[in-house]
């Protein structure tokens, strides 16, 4: 099991980084756009590969931004040439529910060895097919399931256990981190991975009592000083 930090921000990503309680990034054409990354495809380029070389040999997610099929293909082979540890984003459908993503996807898996994270996915049997494709990662929008008022615990449990007794070895990473609680329930749910928000890692970390426990340390040690 594992925490992914779901960024664009490379301040953010050393920092945890080098504490050692990442195990991957993942980023999107949203996520990049918010953190202002200017100067079109050579400034995901950039970006991309600052990532990748920070964080090697753990795993950066990058998203190709059209939906054209050969565009999307030719992205992916060209995104997967940046750095070795780069796997690429593919939504499981298109913007009108166009079936064509999966075809793409199983044809970089299986014939140009590219690893492949499908993304955009709310339920359980969406990430089932992307499994059965052969994706490497299956992302579930767990806060946009919530969100909709579907369980996310429920999609991701049955998501396990289908993916364990069909034999499947794509790894389940859960995003749409909302609350810091999300972490550990999807995890105890059956998530090989949650990407979170670097907001999200803190409140995971810094707790109102330890903080008075440390002060309270720091306080006594104070008389031994001289
Ligand atoms: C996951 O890989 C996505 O980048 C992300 O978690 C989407 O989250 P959102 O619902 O906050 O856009």
């Amino acid at each position: 099991m594992a925490i992914f930090l779901d960024t664009g921000n490379i301040n953010e990503i050393k920092k945890y980084h080098d504490m050692g309680i990442i195990r991957g990034v993942t980023t999107n054409p949203t996520i990049l756009s918010k953190e202002g990354v200017k100067g079109g495809m050579e400034g995901v380029k950039k970006r991309s590969k600052e990532i990748a070389e920070m964080i090697s040999p753990l795993p950066l997610s990058v998203e190709v931004t059209t939906n054209d099929m050969d565009r999307m293909l030719e992205q992916a082979l060209d995104f997967a040439k940046w750095a070795n540890n780069i796997n690429i984003k593919i939504t499981i459908h298109g913007p009108e529910g166009e079936l064509e993503n999966l075809k793409i996807i199983h044809e970089l898996e299986t014939e140009h060895d590219v690893r492949i994270n499908v993304t955009a996915m709310m339920s359980a049997q969406q990430c089932f097919l992307a499994a059965m494709a052969g994706a490497t990662y299956v992302s579930l929008f767990g806060g946009r399931v919530n969100n909709m008022g579907y369980n996310a615990c429920g999609e991701i449990s049955r998501l396990r256990r289908l993916l364990d007794s069909f034999d499947l070895v794509s790894q389940i990473i859960v995003g749409s981190t909302r609350e810091v609680l999300n972490i550990v329930d999807w995890l105890d749910a059956g998530a090989h991975i949650v990407t979170v928000t670097p907001h999200l890692i803190k409140g995971m970390l810094v707790h109102p009592y330890s903080k008075e426990t440390v002060q309270m340390f720091l306080r006594d040690g104070e008389k031994f000083d001289n």
